[in-house]
């Protein structure tokens, strides 16, 4: 078989079968198909697409490219969750916690922030001690003795992927449903869980900008999901908006462990609990109003958090952080970004904030750059919120007073204010859009006025 033969097919837009995407996968990864090969294949699949078929056992190929765990060493239902990737997105932190205590196995592999976006390693990683390098048998030991452990992924997992996803990033193939879709399911397969909760990301700071592309995405994702074997969900969340008020790594531990406690921004709240529900749900616990009203239950009375100190003990960190998170080092040095005029926020674009966080030391810019734990924006305002000229829509926190310039500049022209919108309040906001299961998508209905 040669690639040339199959570049040929995708050109004009046939479908590739199971034998011949194994040998592209397995010759792509083994190095005897050459980058300039698998970029033109990447154009081609880029134009032509897939179809289920092609990019369910692209999917599988990938996924077995390397190391694929057998979590079976844990005992009950393992559930997985991935989310698409945000701003302010730290619902790993609370739904991980609040499901393990509640039950259900969570054995998760979690990845690292790069450019706009966070990373849930990352955040731990702000918690004095903790790590995130364990070995598969302590791995298992602290899953089946707390209900929860993350780290990161290993070494040779899904290394098909990796080469992959570095030939899309500088080939302008990224922004493509089934090489997305294949791309994050092949790593959640490869991770193991019985049941994969998928919380799809929509708005100004997500990959997806439109609500159509992102409910084209989750049904993608949902159907190799199922096609693999799993109990598989999506969720189709706002990324348009910020998720709750703090972005920056240990800003975002301290919110997450307050909506744990119930007392979070109602918006991140909302979330957590709709994907703990869903968690639990693929779990096998129950109807989703059943479900739904566990998570709640569990997060009125505070039990996620001794999971979450129970885990991040577990895993060498100072459980003292997350009983206490006044002990969280503040920045050196802050800084309010005041509106320079009066009105209502109308929009804000979002992958702007998460660049002005970046810019600050809390993201890398490089995959090399080192990590400022405390630094990052806590926003006052937020959409629908009215302001006054010079009222403080956000603070800004960095360890070099030098970096409030370029990242208050930053953060001030992702915000829109107009005169004369009053009357939109932020509750009008839909946070949930849609869930997308095996039957097909529910959207949800829009938010009470
Ligand atoms: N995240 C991934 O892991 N892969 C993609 O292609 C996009 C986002």
């Amino acid at each position: 078989m040669r690639m040339y033969d199959l570049i040929e097919k995708k050109k004009h837009g046939g479908s590739l079968t199971r034998q011949e995407i194994r040998c592209m996968v397995q010759g792509f990864a083994g190095g005897e198909i050459p980058d300039y090969q698998m970029a033109a294949m990447l154009m081609a699949i880029y134009f032509r697409g897939m179809d289920r078929e092609e990019t369910l056992a692209l999917t599988m190929e990938m996924a077995s490219s390397g190391d694929m765990v057998d979590l079976s060493a844990i005992e009950g239902i393992k559930v997985d969750k991935h989310s698409t990737g945000g701003v302010g997105d730290k619902t790993t932190l609370v739904i991980g916690p609040l499901a393990a205590s509640l039950g259900v196995k969570v054995a998760k592999m979690s990845g690292r922030g790069l450019g706009h976006t966070g990373g849930t390693i990352d955040k731990l990683e702000s918690i004095p001690g903790l790590s995130t390098a364990i070995d598969r048998e302590r791995f298992f030991r602290i899953v089946n003795e707390t209900g929860i452990a993350v780290i990161g992924q290993s070494g040779n997992m899904v290394p098909a992927d990796k080469k992959m996803y570095a030939l899309r990033d500088v080939t302008a193939t990224v922004d493509s449903i089934p090489l997305i879709a294949s791309s994050i399911m092949s790593k959640k397969i490869a991770a193991g869980s019985d049941g994969i909760v998928l919380d799809v990301k929509t708005g100004s700071g997500a990959f997806m900008k439109s609500l159509k592309d992102s409910v084209a995405l989750a049904k993608e994702m949902v159907a190799i999901g199922t096609g693999a074997g799993r109990r598989c969900c999506a969720l189709i969340t706002d990324m348009d908006v910020p998720l709750g008020r703090a972005v920056g790594n240990s800003l975002e531990v301290v919110e997450a462990i307050e909506t744990l406690k119930g007392r979070g921004p109602e918006d991140l709240t909302q979330v957590c609990l709709e994907l703990c529900a869903h968690m639990l749900y693929m779990a096998g616990r129950g109807g989703l109003d059943a479900c739904r009203a566990m998570a709640e239950e569990a997060m009125a009375d505070g039990r996620g958090v001794k999971t979450l100190a129970a885990m991040v003990k577990a895993q060498g960190g100072d459980e003292s952080y997350i009983l206490d998170p006044g002990r969280f080092p503040e920045a050196a040095f802050s800084l309010e970004v005041k509106a320079e005029e009066e009105g209502v926020i109308t929009h804000i674009d979002t992958e702007g904030c998460g660049i002005a966080s970046a810019m600050l030391g809390a993201g890398r810019q490089k995959k090399e750059d080192v990590i400022d734990y405390s630094a990052g924006i806590r926003l006052c305002k937020k959409y629908g919120d009215s302001v006054k000229k010079g009222e403080a829509i956000a603070v800004l926190f960095a360890s070099r007073e030098e970096l409030f310039e370029g990242a208050s500049k930053k953060l001030l022209s992702a915000y829109t204010i107009e005169r004369g919108q009053e009357g939109r309040p932020s509750e009008n906001r839909k946070r949930i859009y849609a869930r997308v299961d095996e039957n097909g998508e529910e959207y949800y209905p829009d938010p009470i006025s």
